[in-house]
């Protein structure tokens, strides 16, 4: 009966927020394989890369991510092995200036963001094995990302040592604060969008693993900076580069490409990994609110992301592998919890992204996987191709929900279970479900279903 009085208080905590809907226009929102079929695509897929002996840190990692994903261990040599056969330099540091990890490969990374997402590939398959070497070569790698991003200390001093030039303050009254640089050379004056969000990201991560504050401190600066001056969460998701030379402040460097999806996916990975409850920036908002604001705003505004039939093309029909992961990273956080509309919106784009990659990018049964994910197929296997593809198959393989896919107005209360109505515009939308196959499906749903339980129960209470 004392429901009766807790139920206004709950619905006025709760901002009204309009709900996801997915576009009637979206195709292939219902992944139909079961998950037992899905595994045996992406162990097929995998196998066709391991026959040509890759030493592809993003192949490895999204080993690392499917093996996470699915609670099982079946890459973990191979993916140890291969981030332990790589060591921080830290003469080669002092001697050839900026370059911090050897890798199998002897081309030494000029490009921050290339070496911090190296560095992303590791500290994933940290995330999946907990193998300390792993972790200790991603610390290093994060104390090194650390040198080419701007602090409050830099800022105070006008200039950074990684730097020969004097660096700008402000730009449109933003502190640059987190900003961290595109190459490692000493004149290079470009701040990049990636670099920045991937070692935010890098910085989520090591705080999820170690729960020291340095890391978080480090990921709230670089995401003040990727919302307030970036500004991420705006149409086209913002800038991707600014300029850091005071003598020429604050130009943008790249102008439009493809690098804004790939800094949406990094910062949506970070944010997925970060409590929800953390805050940063200007308007100080909270992680859970910038989650749902960034999916938003790059599906619905970033033009390689917001097709009419919901798949990704940055160009000549290629994906997006870290506009996949970073959905697929937040869709494994919040599956269970909600909101339940985001959960399923993310699963249907991801869903679109299985589909026509199963369908349209590959001869059935070759395992060969086209970079173009609306076809046509190839004969020709190619280790990058390949590895996109892997990245959209494992991240949506984990979509154990489907939807009513035809929904397009906003604000639809689709609420089977609840039967709580609407009359706050608030109530959690609970996805349809379809064919469950295995015990693994039927854990997601009762997980989602447990999330709308209590509200079951207070619409019976107040009934
Ligand atoms: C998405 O962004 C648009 C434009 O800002 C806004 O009108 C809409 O309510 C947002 N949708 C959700 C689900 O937040
Ligand atoms: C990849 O492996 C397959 C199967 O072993 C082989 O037929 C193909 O030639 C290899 N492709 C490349 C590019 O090495
Ligand atoms: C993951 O696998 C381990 C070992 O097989 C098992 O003990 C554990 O319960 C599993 N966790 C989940 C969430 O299924
Ligand atoms: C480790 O590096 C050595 C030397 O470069 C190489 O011979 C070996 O194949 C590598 N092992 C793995 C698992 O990558
Ligand atoms: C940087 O600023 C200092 C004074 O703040 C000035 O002395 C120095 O010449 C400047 N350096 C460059 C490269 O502009
Ligand atoms: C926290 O991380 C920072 C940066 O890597 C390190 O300098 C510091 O020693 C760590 N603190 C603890 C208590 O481990
Ligand atoms: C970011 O957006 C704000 C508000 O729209 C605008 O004032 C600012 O100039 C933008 N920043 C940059 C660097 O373009
Ligand atoms: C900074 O900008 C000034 C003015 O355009 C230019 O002369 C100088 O070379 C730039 N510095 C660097 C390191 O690019
Ligand atoms: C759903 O979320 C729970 C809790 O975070 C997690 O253990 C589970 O693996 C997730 N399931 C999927 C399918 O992502
Ligand atoms: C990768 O995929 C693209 C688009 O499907 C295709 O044009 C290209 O030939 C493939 N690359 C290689 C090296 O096979
Ligand atoms: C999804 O696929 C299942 C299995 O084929 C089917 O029963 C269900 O009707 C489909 N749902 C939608 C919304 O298409
Ligand atoms: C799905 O949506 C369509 C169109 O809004 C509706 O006609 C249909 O009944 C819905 N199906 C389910 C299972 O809710």
């Amino acid at each position: 009966m004392h429901l009766r009085y807790l139920l206004p208080i709950l619905f006025v905590a709760k901002p009204l927020a309009a709900e996801f809907a997915t576009p009637s226009t979206w195709e292939g929102t219902n992944i139909t394989a079961s998950t037992l079929d899905r595994q045996a695509t992406i162990a097929a897929a995998i196998d066709v890369v391991y026959a040509n002996e890759s030493s592809n840190d993003d192949f490895f990692s999204i080993l690392a991510v499917y093996d996470f994903r699915s609670n099982t261990t079946a890459y973990e040599d191979a993916v140890t092995a291969h981030f332990s056969n790589s060591t921080f330099a830290s003469n080669q540091f002092v001697s050839i200036a900026l370059h911090c990890l050897i890798w199998t490969d002897p081309i030494v990374p000029t490009y921050v963001n290339s070496l911090m997402s190296q560095c992303v590939d590791a500290v994933r398959a940290y995330q999946a094995y907990q193998d300390s070497a792993t972790l200790d070569l991603a610390v290093q790698a994060w104390e090194y990302g650390r040198t080419l991003t701007i602090s409050k200390a830099n800022i105070a001093a006008g200039s950074i040592p990684a730097k020969t030039f004097n660096i700008t303050k402000t730009c449109s009254g933003v502190s640059l604060v987190g900003g961290t640089f595109w190459q490692t050379t000493d004149t290079d004056t470009t701040i990049f969008g990636d670099s920045t969000a991937l070692f935010f990201a890098l910085s989520a991560y090591l705080y999820q693993a170690t729960s020291n504050s340095t890391y978080l401190d480090a990921a709230q600066d670089s995401g003040a900076f990727m919302v307030d001056l970036m500004n991420i969460t705006s149409a086209g998701n913002g800038l991707a580069t600014v300029s850091a030379n005071d003598s020429a402040s604050c130009g943008d460097t790249f102008g439009a490409g493809t690098f804004r999806i790939d800094q949406a996916g990094f910062f949506l990975e970070g944010l997925a990994i970060l409590p929800g409850n953390t805050s940063f920036g200007k308007q100080d908002l909270s992680v859970d609110t910038l989650r749902s604001n960034l999916v938003n705003i790059t599906l619905t505004t970033n033009k390689l992301a917001n097709a009419d039939n919901g798949i990704i093309n940055v160009g000549s029909g290629l994906g997006d592998q870290s506009l996949v992961q970073g959905l697929g990273t937040l869709y494994h956080t919040i599956n269970a919890t909600g909101p339940g509309d985001l959960v399923t919106y993310i699963g249907n784009f991801l869903s679109v992204q299985y589909n026509t990659i199963f369908t349209a990018a590959t001869i059935l049964n070759s395992n060969i996987y086209a970079g173009s994910w609306i076809g046509p197929p190839v004969e020709q296997y190619d280790e990058t191709n390949q590895t996109l593809a892997l990245f959209a198959l494992v991240n949506a393989a984990q979509v154990t929900l489907t939807t009513n896919s035809t929904t397009t107005g906003a604000a639809t209360g689709t609420g089977t279970g609840a039967g709580a109505g609407n009359g706050s515009g608030t109530s959690t939308a609970v996805p349809q479900v379809t064919s469950t196959s295995n015990g693994a499906v039927g854990l997601g749903i009762d997980a989602v279903l447990g999330s709308v339980i209590p509200l079951v129960l207070i619409s019976i209470a107040i009934l």
